[in-house]
């Protein structure tokens, strides 16, 4: 009879850790295809992955900076440029200084 439990519980938290994980990785390509969707709306017109265009190409980009210096860069670079920030204004310089849209 013991034995009858423990089996059916195990398949309860089998069960339950199949659903998480499904609802995970559910989450995930949503996310992802999220991403997409912003990347194609604002970023494609002057960023491809793997060339440079009017911008640097973006792959890998997010281990090449800090997250918070990436997110005030985007929201609005020419003021972290103008705010004289040393890397801003050497990515600035780098492509020619074409201003890049502020995203706030
Ligand atoms: C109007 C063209 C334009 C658009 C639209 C644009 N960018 Fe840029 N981006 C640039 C340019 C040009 C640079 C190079 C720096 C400069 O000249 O200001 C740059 C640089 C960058 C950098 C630094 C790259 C590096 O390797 O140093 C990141 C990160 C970046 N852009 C992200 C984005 C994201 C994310 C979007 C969309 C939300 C976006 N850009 C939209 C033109 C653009």
């Amino acid at each position: 009879m013991k034995k009858v439990g423990n089996h059916k519980s195990f398949s309860k938290i089998f069960f339950s850790l199949a659903i998480t994980l499904t609802i995970s990785l559910n989450a995930f390509s949503q996310d992802a295809a999220k991403g997409k969707e912003i990347f194609n709306a604002n970023c494609a017109a002057c960023h491809k992955l793997d060339a440079k265009s009017t911008g640097p190409a973006l792959r890998g980009v997010e281990a090449k900076y800090d997250k918070e210096w990436l997110y005030k860069w985007i929201k609005n670079s020419g003021e972290l440029i103008k705010s004289g920030d040393a890397q801003a204004v050497k990515v600035f310089e780098e492509n020619n200084k074409v201003a890049m849209t502020a995203f706030p």
